[in-house]
């Protein structure tokens, strides 16, 4: 079965009942026994489910894989993979530029209760060597990365992982299983920001966590129920109906973004474009042997000041100025004013996060109307300050 048939059909038959093609949504909490203990394999829904456990079957084909959690956000799906494998005394290795809510995760969470996190710059191998030791239980990276969309080879960085005994997990949020097959890879655990492509309409939060190997997932799986932090039946099925067109949208999402990288890197306003599908991007190459596709994101450097990149930001058509990417409807959103607004300034500008990088987030909307909008939108700054006191100053 190929992908977008597998987003239809998989783990999804017309309901025995009443012949429905769409699968019900199961709302309820419980379910009557037959006798005590009796059941038809759900007792109580924050255990079971059947809507979830449709999508779990779902998700989990999709990534080449036969084992998945859902959880309320894909925040509470990280927690799961943390507390199941970080103990006091266990390290975990990050990329230097890890999403800012796993970040905040590891040290306000982790941290204080005798984890260790280490971070280091993943597309340096040698470093990446250096820094897993024998204590490293989890080596976690996501590529294409926030929001400068860096590209990390996940292949080379899971054999020095795991040559020192440690699970990679790989955040695939960004390339979703239609660009990018972590397993495949030599992942132990994939992660899911499911609130962005995957649901893909921008009106849910939810997270999913993946596996290959049942030993594996079970703590996970354990701490799906034990925890608690589980999406509901209605949200469930909303995902179902988004992952149906997933591949189409993925594939326009991709074309957005290439011909918006393209026009971008030709405008006298842009002083650098983010986009991992140019020849100018450094992980181009990694992300051609490892991706099918480049994704749907696109990230700038705005050749100005900060006071004009939010001018630019607040002012679009289409692009709404908001936080979270991957929905239907074009996104944009100025990092350091908002997603990334936690890491202080330093931080920032040393990870070579400029305060006028943007990110885009282009929806499905014809690729037209959006390089117009933020074409436009450049035209309307006009020259650069410096050059125009120059051109004032030469008249
Ligand atoms: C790459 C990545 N991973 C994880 C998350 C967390 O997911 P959620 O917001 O669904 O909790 C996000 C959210 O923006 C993200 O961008």
């Amino acid at each position: 079965m190929e992908f977008s048939t597998k987003t239809i059909h998989f783990n999804q038959p017309p309901d025995p009942v009443t012949g429905s093609v769409v699968s019900p949504i199961y709302q309820t909490t419980t379910y009557q026994q037959e006798g005590p203990g009796e059941n038809k394999g759900f007792d109580y829904s924050r255990t079971n489910n059947p809507t979830r456990k449709r999508l779990e079957g779902v998700l989990a084909e999709l990534e080449g894989a036969s084992h998945c959690a859902v959880f309320g956000s894909g925040l509470a799906a990280e927690h799961a993979i943390l507390q199941a494998y970080l103990t006091p005394g266990t390290e975990i290795v990050v990329p230097q530029d890890v999403y800012g809510g796993t970040f905040r995760m590891l040290h306000k969470v982790f941290e204080p209760i005798g984890c260790k996190v280490s971070d280091v710059d993943f597309a340096d191998l040698e470093a990446v060597s250096r820094v897993i030791t024998h204590q490293t239980k989890l080596v976690w990276l996501e590529s294409p990365t926030n929001p400068r969309l860096l590209v990390y080879d996940i292949k080379a960085i899971s054999k020095i992982a795991h040559a020192k005994g440690a699970l990679v997990v790989v955040d695939n949020t960004f390339a979703t299983p239609y660009f990018q097959q972590p397993f495949d890879l030599g992942a132990d655990l994939v992660l899911h920001s499911v609130t962005k492509y995957l649901a893909g309409h921008s009106d849910l939060i939810q997270g999913a966590v993946i596996a290959r190997d049942a030993a594996v997932f079970e703590p996970v799986g354990f701490l799906q129920n034990a925890l608690g932090g589980v999406p509901s039946a209605f949200d469930c099925w909303l995902t179902l109906r988004g992952l149906k067109t997933l591949e189409l949208r993925m594939e326009r999402h991709a074309v957005n973004a290439q011909k918006i990288a393209e026009a971008l890197e030709q405008h006298p306003r842009v002083k650098r474009v983010y986009f991992p599908g140019l020849d100018s991007h450094p992980g181009h190459a990694i992300a051609k042997a490892q991706m099918t596709g480049f994704g749907g994101m696109v990230s700038f450097e705005l050749d100005g000041t900060v006071e004009e990149a939010s001018q630019y930001v607040s002012s679009r058509q289409y692009f709404a100025l908001g936080e979270s990417l991957g929905g239907v409807r074009a996104l944009v959103c100025l990092p350091c004013k908002m997603t990334h607004a936690s890491i202080p300034a330093e931080t920032r500008h040393a990870l070579g996060l400029s305060d006028t990088l943007i990110r885009l987030s282009p929806g499905i909307e014809a690729t037209k109307d959006l390089i117009s909008d933020l074409i436009e939108g450049l035209d309307a700054l006009g020259a650069k300050a410096g050059v125009r006191e120059k051109e004032l100053v030469q008249a």
